[in-house]
Order: C-alpha cells, then sequence, then structure tokens
C-alpha cells in the first residue's frame, strides 16, 4: 500500500467502516464523535485509532477535543502498547482502504429504469381502483381525504441541516452544499380511511423541504423536494404490475371495521412469529400486515424505492438521532389509549421536546443486488451503509392545532414528484406515483371545494 494512503485522511465512511473491522457499535461510535466535535480528530489515521481503542475500553469518547490529544499523547507514549497498537492501526486502515478501493457507487443514467410494456395500462388500473376507493371513503366522510396515508397525527415546522464535510459521492443534489433549509413534516398512517391509532398498519413520515435549489424533475414551477418515507424498508409488491395485483384488496379495505383489520393484524403477526422460528421468509402479504403497535416516533422511516441522489442511485431513510426519540423505539402503544393514541403522543412530546433524526443515504453499488426496478428487494447493508446527510431538527412546538390540522390535511399535498431532477423518484413504483398522487390530491381537493397551494415559505404554515 502507498505510504500516501495510511496519510491521506480519512472520509467519515472509512471512519465508520473503520470502527465496524474494531469490533464497535458503528452508528454509537460516529454519533459519539459528532456530538463531542470529535470529528476532524478521527480523519487523521493515527488519532482515529486512539479514538476506536478508546471507545473500547469506555465504551464512550473523552469530553472535548483537548481532553482526547492527551490521551492520545499518553497513550503514543507508552512504550509498551505500541506495537500492538500498530498491528491494530494496520489491521483498521487495511479494511478503510480496502474501501475506498473496492467500493464503487453506480453512477445514475437514464438506462437504469426499464419500464413494463404494458405499463401506463397497470398505471391506469391502479389510479382507477384508488378513485373509487376515495369516492367510498369521501361518501361515508362527507369529506375528501388522501387515497393514502389519509389520518395524520402531527403537522411540524423543522430545519433540514444538511451535514458539512460530507465525501463527494455523498454532496450530491440538496446535499451538495452545507444549508439549512426549512420543512413541513406531516406523520400519517397508512389506510386511506381513518382508522383508529390502535390498528397496527404502517405509518409515514412525509418531509416537504421548501426553497431547494436547482432542475426539476417535473416542469411544475415548484421549490419544494418531498420526501415521503414509510416504516418498513421495502415495498412487498415491489413493481407495477405486483401492486396492480393487490388493488382488490385496497377497494375492499374502506368496507373493513377497524376490528376486522386488528384481527388480520394479529393473524399476521402470529403468522410471522411461527414462520420466523422455522427460518422461512415472510410472504410480501403476512409481512406488510404483521407490523407492531409502537410510538411512531421512534420509528424508522424509508422511501423503499430508489431516487436519483445526483450523479448516483440512493434509498433514503430517516432515522431517531437524539436520545429522547431513540428511547421510543419499540414503546407499544398503550391499548387504553384510544382512537387517536398516535395523535395524542405527538402532541404531548412536542409540547416540551424537540427531536432530531438522521436523514440518510444509502447509495447503491450493485444493479443487481440492489435493484431499481423491484422495491420489494431489501438493499443489503453490507454492500452500502446508511450514511447521514442531514441532521432533521423538530423543535418543541404545537404539533397539531386545529389549523395545522386542516392545513396539512386539506390543503397541503406531498408527492415523490415534488423532486429536484437530482432526486428523480426510479422503477416503476415511482413511475405510477407520478399519476397516483395528482389523482387523489385533485379528488380531495375537488371534493372539498379548497384550493390547492404548494408552500414557498414555511411561514405558510399556520402555528
Ligand atoms: C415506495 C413506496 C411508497 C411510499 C414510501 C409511500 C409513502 C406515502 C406517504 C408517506 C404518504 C403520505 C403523504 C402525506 O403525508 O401527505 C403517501 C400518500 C399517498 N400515496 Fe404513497 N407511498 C408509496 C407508494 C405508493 C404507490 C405505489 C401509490 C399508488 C400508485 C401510492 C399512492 C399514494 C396516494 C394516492 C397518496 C395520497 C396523496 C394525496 O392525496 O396527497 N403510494 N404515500
Amino acid at each position: 500500500m502507498a505510504p500516501t494512503m495510511i496519510l491521506a485522511p480519512l472520509s467519515d465512511d472509512d471512519v465508520a467502516v473503520a470502527a465496524g473491522d474494531y469490533g464497535l457499535d458503528t452508528d454509537a461510535f460516529c454519533a459519539v464523535l459528532r456530538e463531542r466535535g470529535l470529528t476532524q480528530l478521527s480523519k487523521p489515521p493515527v488519532t482515529l485509532l486512539q479514538l476506536l481503542e478508546y471507545h473500547r475500553v469506555n465504551g464512550t469518547l473523552p469530553a472535548t477535543a483537548a481532553e482526547a490529544c492527551q490521551q492520545a499523547l499518553l497513550l503514543l507514549c507508552s512504550e509498551t502498547r505500541r506495537p500492538a497498537d500498530i498491528r491494530d492501526l494496520e489491521a483498521a486502515l487495511k479494511a478503510a482502504a480496502r474501501h475506498v478501493l473496492t467500493t464503487s457507487y453506480v453512477r445514475y443514467r437514464p438506462d437504469l429504469e426499464q419500464p413494463f410494456p404494458n405499463e401506463d395500462e397497470l398505471v391506469r388500473q391502479v389510479v382507477a381502483a384508488m378513485g373509487k376507493a376515495n369516492q367510498q371513503v369521501a361518501d361515508k366522510h362527507r369529506h375528501g381525504l388522501r387515497d393514502a396515508h389519509a389520518k395524520s397525527h402531527g403537522v411540524l415546522a423543522g430545519e433540514l441541516r444538511v451535514q458539512p464535510d460530507l465525501p463527494a459521492h455523498l454532496a450530491q443534489g440538496l446535499f451538495a452544499e452545507p444549508a439549512t433549509y426549512p420543512v413541513i413534516v406531516r406523520f400519517s398512517s397508512a389506510p386511506g380511511d381513518l382508522r383508529s391509532d390502535q390498528v397496527p398498519v404502517q405509518r409515514g413520515l412525509a418531509m416537504k423541504v421548501i426553497g431547494a435549489p436547482g432542475p426539476r424533475a417535473l416542469d411544475d414551477g415548484f421549490t419544494t423536494q418531498d420526501f415521503l418515507l414509510v416504516n418498513h424498508p421495502t415495498l412487498p409488491f415491489g413493481n407495477i404490475a405486483e401492486y396492480a395485483k393487490l388493488q382488490d384488496l385496497l377497494e375492499k379495505q374502506p368496507r373493513q371495521s377497524d376490528q376486522q383489520l386488528q384481527l388480520t393484524g394479529a393473524a399476521a403477526r402470529v403468522a410471522a412469529k411461527a414462520l420466523t422460528r422455522v427460518g422461512r421468509p415472510l410472504p410480501p402479504a403476512v409481512e406488510t400486515l404483521a407490523a407492531a403497535n409502537d410510538h411512531i416516533l421512534g420509528e424508522t422511516f424509508h422511501s423503499m424505492a430508489a431516487l436519483r441522489y445526483g450523479d448516483h442511485v440512493v434509498k433514503m431513510s430517516a432515522a431517531p438521532r437524539s436520545a429522547n426519540v431513540k428511547a421510543l423505539t419499540g414503546s407499544h402503544v398503550d391499548r387504553k389509549a384510544g382512537e387517536s393514541a398516535l395523535r395524542d403522543l405527538v402532541i404531548d412530546f412536542f409540547a416540551h421536546n424537540s427531536a432530531e433524526y438522521d436523514i440518510r443515504a444509502q447509495l447503491c453499488t450493485d444493479v443487481d443486488r440492489m435493484p431499481v426496478e423491484d422495491a420489494s428487494v431489501l438493499w443489503p447493508e453490507e454492500l452500502s451503509p446508511h450514511r447521514t446527510v442531514a441532521v432533521l431538527h423538530l423543535p418543541a412546538q404545537d404539533a397539531y392545532s386545529d389549523a395545522r390540522r386542516r392545513y396539512a390535511d386539506d390543503v397541503l399535498s406531498f408527492s415523490p414528484w415534488h423532486a429536484l431532477e437530482a432526486h428523480r423518484p426510479l422503477g416503476s413504483i415511482m413511475r405510477s406515483r407520478r399519476a397516483a398522487y395528482p389523482a387523489s390530491s385533485d379528488f380531495r381537493h375537488g371534493f372539498n371545494g379548497i384550493e390547492p397551494q404548494e408552500p414557498s415559505d414555511v411561514k405558510e404554515l399556520p402555528a
């Protein structure tokens, strides 16, 4: 290995790989590095080893950079430790160098997408079936709702803080430069009807970034970049042909009671446990229905399908970053907490607390094992981990005033196609959403007689 490779500053990715190779919890190590302002110290290989070793022994890192330097000097001056340190250092650096030399990030090109021959017809069928369900639900409530993710649980103003010092492959599109953007976030549940929060269905986090600079994926004249995320990493019916087979089910859903849905969920969880015990993969329907009913703010949310990431291709996700939302991961919703349990939890939390989420990009490094056209395939983290590219900061606030609910539910629309060209949605599922979202939004706005608005300023969100 050339000496310059060893002495060159490491990227955040290399540091993470070295931490993993050193047997540490990569996320925990990187998080405490950032918290304590030690990122710069982790870049020179010679100080990285000291940090790795300190973390291995103490389970954390020195409180300040000055203390870290002092510890590092003490360690380096200790004659007896040096040979072992150097062997460890070499191993960690070799792993980091291997990562640098062998990882190649797939470059975006239009022919990564391969439309189905009858795709337009399949999309037409899906949109028509959704329209029927939408009409039924509107008749029931005498009010137009979203055809999916109808029920909101919280609507928040916040900031997206693009991280400084991202390596070139992560500094792309909206994330090309360190910057802070205002955002509106809407938490929701997947059904296109107002179900009890006791029904354990998939949950959503939609984030609308306002003032995103750059050419648009569609000529819409907006400046918003929406990221629509769900608390599951894959879409079991991962292309439009499979998805179209679901439509019968979706059309029937408005006629099912909450109790029927709750029972279906409970049965699916029993089936999932039994299959997992015998090591069998879960059929897609079981996987979708078997969700646990946990606190929505502790969930990790995923784009499920791929999108362009400037020169590359990614799936995006949002994961709890601040300790207060991490602590909520896996905490069950109380069965007695009522139909609006999630809304109440979100209001209570943000009445006194702020929260932070890591906004992460998982770059595609292998078009066969990380396909763009099949959203049912989990992209393996060992091929490409999720990397934090920005922090979503949500300050304490009134998360669900009546004015906010009305604005978010009735006026706003979120869509993956409210996008920069640099974040063009990819694959047949994403292409189908180009027709589905405006159809649902137009129906809702038309039924309710409300003008849609796409915000250009976060102040448009009522307090
Ligand atoms: C990659 C998989 C998908 C994800 C992650 C996803 C996520 C979401 C989320 C989070 C929302 C709520 C947005 C809000 O808060 O306003 C939403 C709404 C919606 N989704 Fe999806 N979705 C996916 C696939 C699909 C597909 C395949 C279709 C249909 C072809 C679809 C149709 C809709 C519709 C119609 C709405 C309501 C739009 C409106 O009225 O404003 N989604 N989706």
